[in-house]
Formats: structure tokens, sequence, C-alpha cells
């Protein structure tokens, strides 16, 4: 029943089909859509938008909050309505436009959109494109499963669309918390000072009169894809928690720790589902996507409550999610990425960062987002948000890719998304590196030691052993710093012959 839904009557006139939404848009408009980590997505625009582009050129700018899901990004980049696209992506058919040239990929701080958008960096939004479980009789938009930068885009645009989705639940009203900073320069702080606090709204406000289209659909959000965890991660993990008890043993933190970040995919889900076995209690999230661990957290009683920007859930646990609703609402709070993700206050509330490298160097640069130098795989979405102003940056790897042909830590990272100066502590299946208060000439043969794939391991200590008679503050062999790199690209194994 979408009458209960749409609670200010003069909107029912608003009412249309996704085909008609779409004859708004024009070719070389700027699109702002909800969705983050495939969640809170829009369904139905998408497929219409692809539709429309069968018959007339239609290239456009699309903003989300980060990745979407329903193959919306690959279907809406297979048929050529994405130009360009920001801040984050996951989806393989657009991995490979953006790597073909095709698209131009805009990977930003997940945080930092919203800014530049307000700040009239980035063109403006003409037509936002926002999920909703219900607008309110004031014209309130009640986002569903992610807010993203959704509130930024309703509050920039021209003209709203919202796409009502009768699958996500009334009683998702109320989980959310909307607050946007004023613009610079006259902005105060943010008034966070603890995970669990709420500061905003719980509906997105938007002027009626902008509100174009009011479309409705049913689809459910594409569950996630991260696989169960393995002996890898489970050593991973292990690693984490001793390192962390250390950190309470040493006084510098309580058994509470500091609230917890943990990043997308396989590795930082399974690293979190671990502390399920840890004797932590009343730990906190402040992340910015929750997975089935964040649940499974919640159910053992270790997690208090979690802050995050969406909620992304294997199938089961979906079910599980909204059956058990009126239990995680008082546990859950959704805000704008751009609140779950900020600088100021993630370094206020002092958080525990724990992402995932694709690969590692000998002196800490971690490269999260580029295979072999240049080509994409995600994006960087707020990992650096995280691992630059929270209190404990860890990022995490498994130490070899593609049945040990790749090693993740290697001379030199091949592109850098975080600097050695951004990174904390290191931790593969092998062990655990410290980095905090050592110089690069310190931290190369702990991360050898500790962190790289024993079979590396004789390599990298050739290599940091001629990189030192060089000299230098980071010693290197430029010449061979690569190397490792143009071989697999040469001969599929890092490991043929020796550096
Ligand atoms: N070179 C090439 N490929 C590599 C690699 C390397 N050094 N290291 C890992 N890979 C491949 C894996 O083989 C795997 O490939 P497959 O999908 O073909 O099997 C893929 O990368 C994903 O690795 P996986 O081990 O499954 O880890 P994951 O699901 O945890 O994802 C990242 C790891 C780095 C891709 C993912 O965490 C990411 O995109 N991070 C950047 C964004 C981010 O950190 N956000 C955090 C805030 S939400």
């Amino acid at each position: 029943m979408y009458q209960d839904r749409i609670r200010r009557p003069a909107l029912m006139e608003k009412l249309m089909t996704a085909q008609q939404a779409a004859r708004l848009f024009r070719n070389g408009m700027t699109v702002g859509m909800s969705g983050f980590t495939r969640a809170g997505d829009a369904k139905a625009l998408p497929l219409a938008l692809v539709e429309r582009s069968r018959q007339e050129a239609l290239q456009l700018t699309l903003v989300t909050g980060a990745s979407l899901g329903n193959d919306s990004d690959g279907l809406m980049a297979n048929a050529g309505v994405v130009a360009r696209r920001m801040p984050f992506q996951s989806d393989a058919a657009l991995r490979r436009k953006i790597n073909s040239g095709e698209v131009m990929f805009i990977d930003q701080h997940l945080s930092e959109t919203a800014e530049q958008l307000r700040s009239g960096d980035l063109h403006g939004i003409d037509i936002a494109v926002v999920e909703a479980v219900a607008i309110t009789p004031d014209g309130g938009i009640v986002p569903t499963m992610s807010v993203g930068n959704s509130a930024s885009f309703v509050q920039q645009a021209r003209q709203v669309i919202v796409e009502i989705n009768l699958s996500a639940p009334l009683a998702l009203e109320g989980l959310h918390d909307i607050y946007l900073p004023a613009a610079r320069p006259h902005r105060g702080a943010i008034p966070m000072l603890t995970p669990w606090q709420r500061i905003g709204s719980t509906t997105i406000p938007v002027d009626p009169e902008r509100i174009a289209a009011i479309v409705i659909t049913d689809s459910p959000d594409s569950p996630s894809n991260a696989l169960p965890p393995d002996a890898e991660t489970d050593a991973i993990a292990r690693h984490v928690i001793a390192f962390l008890e250390g950190e309470v043993k040493a006084g510098r933190m309580g058994p509470e720790l500091l609230p917890l970040q943990a990043g997308i995919g396989t590795i930082a889900n399974a690293v979190l589902h671990g502390l399920v076995d840890s004797p932590f209690r009343d730990l906190t999230m402040y992340s910015e996507v929750l997975q089935d661990s964040a649940l499974e957290l919640l159910d053992s009683g270790q997690l208090a409550m979690a802050s995050a920007s969406s909620i992304t859930l294997s199938a089961a646990m979906h079910d599980k999610f909204i059956r058990e609703l009126e239990h995680y609402r008082k546990r859950v709070i959704l805000r704008p990425q751009e609140i779950s993700n900020h600088p100021e206050v993630v370094r206020r509330l002092g958080i525990i960062a724990l992402n995932t490298a694709l690969e590692f160097d000998i002196y800490g640069n971690v490269n999260s987002t580029h295979v072999g130098g240049t080509h994409m795989m995600n994006g960087i979405g707020g990992s650096g948000d995280f691992a630059r102003n929270g209190a404990l940056s860890i990022f995490v790897s498994k130490a070899a890719a593609k049945g040990g042909k790749i090693s993740s830590v290697v001379p030199m990272v091949s592109h850098v998304d975080h600097t050695e100066h951004d990174v904390d502590v290191l931790v593969t299946e092998w062990g655990l590196a410290d980095l905090r208060g050592l110089a690069p000439r310190e931290r190369a043969p702990l991360i050898i030691e500790k962190c790289a794939d024993p079979a590396y391991r004789p390599a990298l200590r050739a290599y940091f052993e001629q990189a030192l008679q060089r000299g230098g503050q980071t010693p290197h062999v430029l010449e061979q710093a690569l190397s490792w790199h143009m071989r697999y690209r040469d001969t599929g194994d890092m490991r043929t012959t020796s550096i």
C-alpha cells in the first residue's frame, strides 16, 4: 500500500511510472542517486534510464553515496548512460569501462563529495533520485537501508525523484539521523561527542515543490557479496585481537576499546566476525557500513551499538534484521556519509580504523585501489577518511593473492592510497607489524619478517639490503622498485626470478 507511505496528499499527483520520470532527464545532466555499498539504491530509475538511452543520446554524470546494487552500475555503464562516475563503485562491468577509458571515474574520499558539492567545487546536482520508505506530511523523506549522500543531493537538486520502495518496512522510520554541516567558513563544530548521539532529524527535509516525481518500487536490496571467513582471515583476526588486548593491558584503552570502523569486503568483515571470540565487551562502532559481522557482534552482546551510513547484509542476515528490527533499532543509527566519515568526528572519537589493502610496501605505504599500478579495483571509499584521522589505523591483507603468484608485501607499492604517515599497523595471516614510532629503516625488517609470505621473504630481505647501500631516509633501488609488478605482468608470477 503506497497510500500510507505518501502522507502529504498533494504529492499523490506526482505519482508516475519510472519511464515517465526518466523523461525528466536531459543529456549531460549531473544526477545524484541514493545507494551506498549496494544498500538503499534507487531500483527503477536506473533501468528506465537504460531503456531511454536506447532511443536517444543520454550521457550523465552519476554521483552516488557509494556502490549501487542490482547490477545498476553495470547496466548503466554498458548502455553508455554513465559518462562520469563518482565517488565509488564495485561493479565488474563498470570497472571494465573505467579501465578502458570509456567512463571517467573520480575516486574520492567518501566524506568529501558532499562538501565539494556544497562549496560549488563540483557541478551541482540537476536531479536527485532517492529511495525512500515514506514521505511524511511535512515533506520529510524517510530513507531506507542507507543514507549516503542522499540528504546533500536532495538539498541541492533542482528536481527530486522519490522511489518509494514497498519492500522496505515502515519500521525503518526513526533509524536515521540526518545532519548536514553549514557552508564554510561560518560553520560551528559538529556536535557529535559519542557514537550513539543523535544530532539531527529522522527524515531528509525537502521542499515538496521540488518533488518532480514519485515512483513506486518493490525490489529488495542486493545481498552482500562478502565471502565467509577462512583460515587466513581467522588468523588475521587473531593477530588483531591479540594486538588490541595488548593495548588494553598497556592502559592505552579500556576493555570497551575505542569505537571501531571496519571497511567493506570479505577480509574486514571476517576480521570483525573474529571479535565474537574476543574478551571485549561494550564495544561501539562508528563506521560507514555495517556488514553481517556487526549484527553478529550485536547479537553476541559484545557490541553495544553501531553507527554507520548503510547496512549491507547477506540475504539470511537481512531477513533477520527486518524480522527483529524492533530489537536492532535501539542499537543502530544511520547517518549521512559526510558525518559517518567526517574527519572532525573521526579524530574526536578516536576511531580504530580497520581497512583492507591490496598491497603494502616494506615501509608501510598502502595501495587499496589499483591492480598492477594502473587498473582500478573499486576505489578508496572511506578508508582514507578513517585511516588518516583515526586513533589507530590498521590495514589487513592476505599475504599473497592469486594462489601465491602475487605478494601483497612488495618493495614499493604500484599506487599509493595511504602513505606511511597514515598507517600504524599492518596485518596478514602471518603476523602483525606495529609501526608506531618507527622510522622507515626500522619498519622494513619488521614488515618483512612479520607480514610477508615466507616464500617472498628472502627476496624482500635482499631488496632491502641492496637498498640500504644506496642510503636515504627511505632507501630504494629505484630501477628495481616496481620490478615485481613488471614480472607479474610479463610472466604471470612475481616469484619466478630473484630481484
Ligand atoms: N593484486 C591484484 N589483485 C589482488 C591483490 C593484489 N595485490 N590482492 C588481492 N587481489 C584480488 C583478490 O585476488 C580478489 O580477486 P578476485 O575477486 O578475482 O578473487 C580481489 O582482489 C578482492 O580481494 P579479497 O581478498 O577477496 O578481499 P576483499 O573482498 O576484502 O577486498 C579490497 C579487498 C581491497 C578490494 C576492498 O577492501 C576494497 O575495495 N577496499 C578499498 C575501499 C575501502 O577500503 N573502503 C573502506 C571503507 S568501507
